[in-house]
């Protein structure tokens, strides 16, 4: 047998300076989302989220709240990884900036730049934003030198700093975004890259001065100096790789050669928010390093309150966990990834919410229900020994139509075509009508053999369903699973293939039920 492809797939590393929100979570949960439709393919995935931990944000809230900088991000990865384990984030790694293996392999990649002359050298003097973790030149920025992303006031730095030749990779940048179409995703963000290339690209300060920020990996050529929050942060996606061994005798750390490690990246999911450090100084720090480039970029939109971008200054941040209390986790990524067409920014709203919630109850668990009620009710429970290939080229059809939206990062529309083939099953439920055969097979042999054939048929379809749904309700399909006798969800190929016929299911309980309706 062929090995099975590798995909590796990042998120950010989130800011350990606050609590898990909407946003972070809405950007875990596709990644979550994506990991899960690939292994249900029969990819080898490996999945990578964390925290990150220096900077100079993370100072300050620590001293705000009175704790050390380690003491705070310590607290915050626990909540992260909390957070994530509550809304069955199916992660491989959870990297924190300060873990030591991530200090080395910055410290090595540092090294490696300076040696390679990438880093020289110079003064700063401009304008920053610690809430960004930006740097921004006077004309960047907005009314009363304010940040021009997040409105915040920005802080003047004028101070030695060391740069990268970030400049130097322009046109490279700029010739890999134009050969490779689909690096950057949507095509939308691509311009918007391809805009900003189009301006001279300045050089990249990657240090502070400890005097100023004594937080952060120190420099291994300037002890008096750490490494810009972002330089650091963006390194994490290469340390979880394992494709740097700071202990290899020198040369042979792996930046020579990255066989056998998960690098290059196959996909970074970032926000919108995001993309110039991704899309820009990402790949001009590796070709400078001399890696290769990660495979692509996909970058999501940012959910907003009415047409209020949230966060956290206006205190209109939704916590995920607070809805997920209420209706439980497998509805709020529905919600998230069904409401939102990957790419696009989209708007949160309580009545939203709802109505995806009872499209999930009305629709698929009302299928669940009746397809295991009545082979209980009618076959006491046993899936009869029927082809059951009634609703075949639905399913055939819905296959082909999540597999294509999956393929082009259009997450909503695969989880549309998950439900569509719900909507189809019980409507050949009324079409059937399994309630009047079953009245009459006791006089009627054919009756009954139409009877078995459409609890065969829907029993099927339901396996399907439980493949198709499970990356979205990963919980709620183990638990239909068990109800339909099987150890666990399978996945779309087996589902497809699967011999029900003998198996013994049990109705239970509604799987989405009807309390708390009112979000009021
Ligand atoms: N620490 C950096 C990332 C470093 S990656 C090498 C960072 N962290 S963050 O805590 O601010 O989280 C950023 C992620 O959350 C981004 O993907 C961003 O788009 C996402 N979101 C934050 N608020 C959001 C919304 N309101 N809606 C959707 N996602 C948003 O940036």
């Amino acid at each position: 047998m062929s090995r099975p492809q590798r995909y590796y797939l990042t998120t950010p590393i989130y800011y350990a300076s606050g609590d898990p929100h909407i946003g972070h979570a809405y950007t875990t949960i596709l990644t979550d989302v994506l990991a899960r439709f690939w292994r249900q393919q029969g990819r080898e995935v490996f999945f990578l989220t964390g925290t990150d931990e220096h900077g100079q944000k993370m100072f300050e809230e620590a001293s705000r709240r009175g704790l050390t900088p380690r003491e705070l991000c310590d607290q915050m990865a626990v909540s992260f990884r909390a957070a994530w384990q509550e809304l069955d984030i199916s992660f491989d790694r959870f990297i924190r900036t300060t873990d030591a293996d991530h200090v080395s392999v910055v410290t090595a990649f540092l090294q490696r730049l300076w040696d390679r002359g990438e880093i020289y050298e110079g003064a700063y003097r401009g304008w920053y934003c610690v809430y960004e973790e930006r740097y921004w030149t006077e004309k960047d920025l907005g009314l009363d030198r304010t940040c021009p992303d997040c409105g915040r006031p920005t802080h003047k730095i004028d101070e030695k700093n060391y740069f990268f030749r970030m400049s130097a990779y322009q046109d490279r940048l700029i010739r890999h975004i134009k050969e490779n179409p689909r690096w950057i995703w949507p095509e939308m963000r691509r311009n918007e890259v391809l805009g900003f290339l189009a301006q001279p690209l300045a050089d990249l300060s990657i240090s502070r001065p400890k005097s100023r920020l004594p937080w952060g990996i120190t420099l291994p050529f300037d002890g008096d100096h750490v490494a810009y929050v972002w330089f650091d942060a963006l390194i994490n996606y290469l340390t979880a790789s394992g494709a740097i061994d700071v202990d290899g005798p020198p040369g042979e750390e792996g930046f020579e050669d990255t066989t056998g490690s998960w690098w290059p990246a196959h996909l970074h999911i970032i926000g919108k928010d995001i993309l110039t450090p991704h899309a820009v100084y990402w790949p001009a720090l590796l070709m400078a390093a001399g890696l290769p480039l990660p495979a692509g970029i996909l970058s999501h939109g940012w959910w907003v309150l009415g047409d209020r971008k949230m966060s956290k200054s206006l205190g209109n941040v939704v916590d995920p966990l607070e809805l997920r209390g209420r209706f439980g986790t497998d509805p709020v990524r529905w919600y998230l990834l069904r409401e939102m067409p990957t790419g696009q920014d989209a708007s949160f709203t309580a009545d939203r919410f709802v109505i995806r919630y009872e499209e999930l109850a009305n629709v698929l668990g009302n299928l669940a229900s009746r397809t295991l009620g009545m082979t209980e009710k009618y076959r006491d429970g046993r899936v009869p020994d029927s082809a059951g290939g009634g609703l075949d080229p639905q399913i055939a059809e819905t296959l082909a139509r999540v597999s294509g939206a999956v393929a082009d990062f259009r997450l909503h529309e695969a989880l549309a075509g998950a439900m569509e083939l719900a909507r189809r099953a019980n409507g050949y439920v009324e079409e059937r009508e399994p309630w009047t055969h079953a009245k009459e097979e006791a006089s009627d042999p054919a009756q009954a053999a139409k009877l078995d054939e459409t609890l065969a048929t829907l029993v099927r379809t339901l396996a399907v369903l439980a493949a198709l749904f499970e990356p979205a309700c990963p919980g709620k399909m183990r638990e239909l699973a068990t109800r339909m006798g099987l150890d666990r969800v399978p996945t779309l190929r087996e589902a497809s293939a699967m011999r029900l016929g003998g198996r013994r299911v049990k109705k239970g309980e509604p799987l989405f039920p009807r309390v708390g309706l009112s979000t009021g």
